[in-house]
């Protein structure tokens, strides 16, 4: 079954065609893989899924229902979790601080109004466990390296148990030995019933982590299939060599 489902998206900023005629579907339950060339429109497709950037025509549909184009605190809610290129936390908190900051962010019409301040507690700190940061929890967050900062983001979006969950280059400028920690955890979640669909440059990580991967090129998608399959298509390669 497709949990998420790109038909025939188009995106244009001025004169730049950053999506054209882009479909795709990704696999309930699976790892799946978005890769191509710089500018060829993955950022802008993971924006307008999480509703970050209106579509200019095409649908966005998730669990069948249509979700094109809806508030990102709506899409959130129903079940799509995201993070960022660029990692966003408050330097002068500490960790467990921004977890609680990730709380009330999220908390946008009253998802976890409900929790007690223990529950809170409670929850912020397996979910800094789990993503292997709660020796450091009463540290400030501007003294975590940049590897350390991705997983406090990845454990702000884990708050509130996303079904499918979006990653814009998870690996990109950490070190060998957190991008095998993360590959783990991302397992893990996977095992646990966790969709997810990947933006990755490393290509070692894409390959070994996902079940199917889709490339994009020029603001569609040109090839899906699974690592071996897409590695051995000579279309994607010219992508990436005519690029
Ligand atoms: N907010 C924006 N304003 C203008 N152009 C944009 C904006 N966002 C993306 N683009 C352009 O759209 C194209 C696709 O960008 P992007 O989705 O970031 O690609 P990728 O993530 O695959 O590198 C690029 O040409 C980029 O410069
Ligand atoms: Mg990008």
């Amino acid at each position: 079954m497709n949990c998420l489902e790109i038909q025939d998206m188009h995106k244009a900023f001025g004169g730049i065609q950053a999506l054209d005629t882009c479909s795709l579907s990704v696999t309930q339950g699976t790892i799946t893989g978005l890769i191509g060339p710089n500018g060829s429109g993955k950022t802008t497709l993971f924006n307008i899924i999480t509703g970050y950037e209106r579509a200019d025509s095409g649908q966005v549909r998730f669990q069948a229902q249509d979700i094109t184009n809806k508030a990102p605190d709506t899409i959130f809610r129903l079940g799509i979790g995201r993070t960022f290129q660029l990692t966003r936390i408050f330097p002068r908190l500490t960790v467990l601080e921004n977890m609680h900051v990730a709380v009330q962010r999220t908390d946008l019409r009253g998802m976890f109004r409900w929790w007690s301040a223990s529950h809170e507690r409670q929850r912020a700190l397996e979910l800094l466990e789990f993503v292997g940061l709660h020796t450091l929890k009463d540290l400030p967050a501007g003294n975590l390296s940049f590897g350390q900062r991705k997983l406090l983001e990845f454990a702000f979006i884990l708050i509130a148990e996303p079904q499918v969950i979006l990653l814009d280059e998870p690996a990109g400028g950490v070190n060998p030995t957190m991008v095998n920690y993360l590959a783990d955890r991302i397992r893990t979640l996977n095992q646990r019933g966790v969709t997810f669909l990947i933006v990755e440059h490393n290509m070692e990580f894409v390959m070994e982590l996902c079940h199917r991967v889709t490339v994009m090129h020029r603001g569609t998608s040109i090839a899906e299939g699974t690592p071996a399959e897409v590695r051995a298509n000579p279309d994607v390669l010219q992508a990436y060599l005519g690029d």
